[in-house]
């Protein structure tokens, strides 16, 4: 067992090595992009009875993002119809709008994904629900309905009636980022996940229900989801069981929870619908270190959380009190900034505030882990603070840490104005935008925003205390840590961009840092977004043609 995780260990720090990008050299990818072979964004189950959901939310509560924080005053979820189900998969992996240039067309969601590829798919367990047979859905959010892909036959033991329950299975296809970015794609698909989840855990809160993971080892996602049924995957790419999660509604009283077992036998003896597509006719390239880091990082979940003690998020700004769901679907990336306009001290505070892992905090409530990034801001232009390198501390314990392993002539200066409980430090003073731009693989969105960061996460640590399966976790902090800002970003007036490209080592040189104790997982910038004429934006579910 122990060699067993020694060489899953190995794999994962040659993997991350591996596939850095370097200034001289980007990591292993295609050539040339084969636009033929493009994978399919949405995955259908042939055969399998098609639930429409509806579109029509009026009749639902809709609370300002500062609202969500835990359980509000939700519905029970017996008292939940199709009309909340189809809410939070709508404003989490929903379609968000179609974009169009000349002859080309493509959807965005209220997930953001790396390229746009979408390798996450979202699967239902569901018992009790009103409108919808016991069984196993899978969400399409082309046509946003669920397929049926195994129906739960009545079972006697299962008398007298549980509550009903709702458990959210979350799986990758890494086959659509490998597509376009080769080795590096497990990172992507990590980071989209996080993404995901904090997508999700936004939408719960919205009906003021909450999603927490479930204990659930690979073995049992599989057959949750259905992933191990090979004669229903020929030709198909196979899907890879990422987590599991579960619908606590508002009623706050935690329900016994029906063992997974109890859901593992009836998913067995169910009876299975469907066939899956075929996303793309010959993949080329497998890129096969994928696989083998995944297979190096199994799943498992034991929380371990051992949280900061922190003020609540201090009264909003008004603007910050947008409806939740408004924000959710206008969210979007923002492909260029005005390179002129500041953003307000207070908006910036604000944003950063929310990042702050409190545990009655929407997503925080749904990632019972402790915080292991920390984030280095590239300060551009934000009003009455003055451009340089800041850094944010999301884990006071890691303070002294970063304090030894960053560059000795840092400042470590407080920020004049800044709320006291923000562990926020002045670095140095510079014009930051150029090292900025280069180092997020001379991406301009970098430089021409009010700021962008790097996410640095505790690598070592994490890795020597949660083993292998702490590389994936890192980046759905991260991923969560993006969501926050993509949402918050829209609330505060201007816009997020997450950065996957970024030249690793250049990065950690920058700071100082040596060795791979602390390692830049994920960018992202924030600023002023510059309209692209070209582009035309339709609805996002006028092609249904369904209220
Ligand atoms: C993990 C991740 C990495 C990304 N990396 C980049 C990047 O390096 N450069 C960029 O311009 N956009 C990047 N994006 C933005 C995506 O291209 C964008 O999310 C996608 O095109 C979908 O558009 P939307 O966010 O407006 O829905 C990234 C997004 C994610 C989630």
């Amino acid at each position: 067992m122990e060699s067993a995780v020694a060489t899953g260990m190995e794999q994962v720090l040659a993997y991350h090595q591996r596939t850095k990008h370097r200034l001289e050299r980007y990591a292993e990818g295609p050539d040339f992009l084969d636009w033929d072979q493009q994978p399919d964004p949405f995955r259908r189950y042939l055969g399998t009875p098609l639930i429409p959901l509806p579109l029509q939310f009026d009749q639902l509560p809709d609370p300002g993002l500062h609202e969500l924080t835990s359980l509000q005053s939700g519905k029970a979820l017996a008292d939940w119809g199709l009309t909340e189900l189809s809410s939070l998969l709508r404003h989490s992996l929903g379609l968000a709008a179609w974009k169009v240039q000349g002859p080309d067309r493509w959807a965005l969601r209220c997930n953001p994904s790396s390229g746009n590829l979408h390798p996450t798919e979202g699967y239902l367990a569901v018992r009790g629900l009103q409108g919808l047979h016991d069984g196993i859905y899978h969400y399409a959010p082309h046509e946003h309905a669920l397929e049926l892909r195994a129906r739960f036959e009545a079972t006697t033991s299962d008398t007298p009636p549980t509550r009903p329950m709702l458990l959210m299975g979350l799986s990758s296809i890494a086959w659509r980022e490998a597509w376009k970015y080769g080795e590096r794609a497990y990172r992507y698909v990590h980071l989209d996940l996080g993404h995901a989840i904090g997508a999700l855990a936004y939408a719960a809160a919205t009906l003021g229900a909450r999603l927490t993971r479930v204990n659930a080892s690979e073995a049992q996602l599989v057959t949750l989801m259905g992933l191990d049924r090979e004669d229903d995957f020929i030709g198909a790419e196979r899907e890879r069981p990422d987590l599991l999660l579960k619908l606590s509604d508002g009623t706050h009283g935690e329900e016994a929870a029906k063992p997974l077992e109890a859901w593992l036998a009836q998913a067995r003896a169910a009876q299975w619908h469907g066939q899956a597509n075929t996303l793309s006719s010959h993949p080329s390239h497998q890129w096969p270190i994928i696989e083998e880091v995944a297979e190096a990082t199994p799943s498992s979940s034991e929380p371990d959380r051992i949280p900061d003690q922190l003020p609540a998020l201090p009264e909003p700004q008004a603007m910050f009190r947008e409806s939740a769901r408004k924000l959710i679907l206008q969210r979007r990336s923002a492909q260029a900034f005005s390179g002129k306009a500041s953003l307000p001290r207070a908006s910036f505070f604000q944003l950063l505030d929310s990042l702050l892992p409190r545990p009655d905090q929407v997503p925080w409530n749904s990632w019972p882990y402790q915080s292991r990034l920390h984030l280095v801001l590239f300060v551009h232009r934000v009003d009455d603070l003055s451009p340089g390198l800041y850094l944010l501390i999301r884990r006071q314990a890691a303070l002294p840490a970063l304090k030894e392993a960053l560059r000795e002539e840092f400042l470590w200066s407080q920020v004049d104005g800044a709320p006291a409980h923000l562990s926020l430090y002045h670095l140095i003073g510079a014009d930051a935008k150029r090292a900025a731009r280069r180092l997020s693989c001379h991406q301009d969105i970098a430089a021409s925003g009010c700021f962008s960061l790097g996410m640095l996460a505790e690598f070592d640590r994490a890795l020597e205390e949660r083993g292998p399966r702490a590389y994936p976790e890192l980046f759905w902090e991260a991923g969560l840590i993006g969501q926050v800002l993509y949402l918050q970003a829209e609330a505060a007036g201007v816009r997020g961009t997450g950065i996957g490209c970024f030249f690793d080592d250049a990065v950690h040189e920058t700071l100082g840092l040596s060795g791979s104790r602390f390692q830049s997982l994920y960018h992202f910038t924030v600023g002023h977004p510059k309209g692209d004429d070209r582009l035309q934006t339709l609805p996002p579910y006028q092609h249904l043609q369904r209220s």
